[in-house]
């Protein structure tokens, strides 16, 4: 008989919601239970129209076949901990706010809150599976707490599973993972936690893709990983910035570079800078590790992939001022993509907004157009980006269009923040007609046939690119 037959997920975002719902796609013989405190989430995932709370190409589909099956959504936290052998922690981690390490630590509030929750719940044993992204030993807290809350004959096996799914292309990652990492106590009883929950996996991931490490090396692997893969576009972006001043073109040195087997091809590409809940959370995180261990230059070293990725943002939005005769007071600026990559509609951290804020300092006047992005998500960013200005200033000066062409109109400037497929194939004569002479294209994400674009009459500006207009 599997070990595990219940499973219960704290936490219903971007990760527990996906996560969760391809383990009950793939292992219809466990109940798999979504739990969130927050009502309108868990009503979104439960919507009889399947108006799910998050974007994500595919995951509609999954919801559809499991939920009511095998796949459950809730705000009985405690029912849905009661029940469960297994349960993962999926709550948000974000960067502290106050406090000590504000702007760098981790705030794990939500996970000490989540864990208090299931020593006080559980009345039978568990195995406690860290999903979030946590600093260091944070498992070992973790034990602490449930060891010194639970009830008799509750026993708790702490297992680290970080997940390495990237949003947009969350479930053909999480369909075929490069590789699921579970670390665990190297004591008997850790080992057969991790085997139950290897055995989870098994149902649709070949065992050789699984690795089982210790439980500090599985913590620091993630924010190892993604540390790495944001110092990849930090590195690129730097690059870009070489390029812009030669001549050179950052597409063909990527390229150049990425054919090195040493290097690969992936993670290469330049653009207005990094966003999303992650990379730049996790940085932090790593930076205040290396702090908090007395490794000054590491964090140094660490710290500098964000400070890049700053410099890459505002570099990007002195050129549209610079482009534009040094003034773009009273212009009208089309933001193409709000979303912090495409085939999402998550905003978090990202680059559009820096942008935006940016470009409403220097008294443009902002059309944004998302395909994904809902307006109230917007005007909250906005609105905390520029916590000094009231909202209804800032809705003087920007407006939220339904679609590119209309964001366009009568506009000085047309600026691609965000990589969508659609911007490549919108009518760009239609969009030329509608806006104001000289027309600017500014291309953040390397996205549009440029030279096109200059065939019909564009002023085109691009990221690694050093032409002259
Ligand atoms: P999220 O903010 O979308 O979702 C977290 C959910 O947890 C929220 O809906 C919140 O209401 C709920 N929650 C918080 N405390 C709770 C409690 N005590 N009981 C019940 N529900 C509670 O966050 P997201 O993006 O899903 O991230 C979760 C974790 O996964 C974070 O640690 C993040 O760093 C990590 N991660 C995120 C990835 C991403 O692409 N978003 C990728 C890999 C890891």
């Amino acid at each position: 008989m599997p070990r595990v037959q219940q499973i219960c997920c704290i936490g219903a975002g971007y990760v527990g919601g996906p996560t969760c719902a391809v383990i009950a796609l793939k292992c219809p013989h466990i109940r798999v239970t979504i739990v969130d405190l927050n009502q309108a989430r868990i009503d979104a995932w439960n919507s009889p129209d399947f108006n799910l709370p998050i974007y994500e190409p595919g995951l509609e589909d999954v919801v559809r076949q499991a939920r009511g099956r095998n796949l459950f959504f809730s705000t009985d936290v405690d029912k849905g901990i009661r029940d469960a052998d297994l349960i993962f922690v999926s709550v948000n981690t974000p960067t502290k706010k106050s406090g000590v390490g504000a702007g760098f630590a981790a705030d794990l509030n939500y996970v000490e809150l989540a864990t208090r929750r299931i020593a006080a719940t559980a009345t039978s044993s568990k195995i406690v599976v860290e999903k979030s992204t946590v600093p260091c030993r944070t498992a070992e807290s973790m034990r602490t707490i449930l060891d010194a809350n639970s009830k008799p004959n509750a026993r708790f096996d702490i297992l680290s599973n970080p997940e390495f799914l990237a949003e947009g292309t969350a479930i053909d990652d999480l369909f075929a993972p490069d590789r699921v990492l579970i670390g665990s106590l190297q004591t008997q009883e850790g080992k057969e936690a991790c085997a139950a929950l290897s055995e989870v996996y098994q149902n649709w991931v070949p065992k050789e893709r699984i690795l089982t490490v210790g439980l500090w090396s599985s913590e620091l692997s993630k924010l190892a990983a993604n540390a790495m893969l944001a110092q990849r576009i930090s590195s690129v972006n730097a690059l870009s910035a070489i390029c812009e001043a030669t001549g050179a073109n950052i597409a063909e040195v990527a390229h150049s570079i990425g054919q090195d087997s040493r290097i690969g091809p992936k993670f290469l590409r330049a653009s207005v800078g990094f966003g999303g809940s992650c990379f730049q959370k996790d940085i932090l995180n790593l930076v205040y590790l290396s702090e908090s261990l007395n490794l000054k230059e590491v964090a140094e070293y660490w710290k500098q992939v964000v400070t890049m990725n700053e410099y890459q943002k505002r570099r990007f939005s002195k050129r549209v001022v610079d482009t534009l005769f040094n003034t773009i007071t009273g212009k009208r600026i089309a933001v193409l993509g709000f979303a912090f990559k495409a085939d999402t509609g998550d905003t978090r951290e990202s680059a559009a907004i820096t942008l935006i804020r940016d470009f409403q300092q220097e008294r443009a006047l902002v059309n944004i157009y998302d395909p994904q992005v809902e307006s109230n998500q917007i005007w909250a960013d906005l609105n905390e980006a520029s916590p000094d200005v009231p909202l209804e200033t800032i809705q003087r000066q920007v407006s939220v269009c339904s679609s590119a062409l209309e964001a366009c109109k009568n506009a000085e400037a047309v600026i691609i923040a965000t990589e969508w497929a659609e911007f490549k194939t919108i009518d760009w004569q239609a969009v030329y007609a509608g806006m104001n002479k000289p027309a600017f294209v500014f291309d953040g994400r390397l996205l549009v046939d440029a030279d096109k674009l200059r065939s019909i009459g564009f002023k085109v500006t691009v990221i690694g690119r050093g032409e002259r207009l």
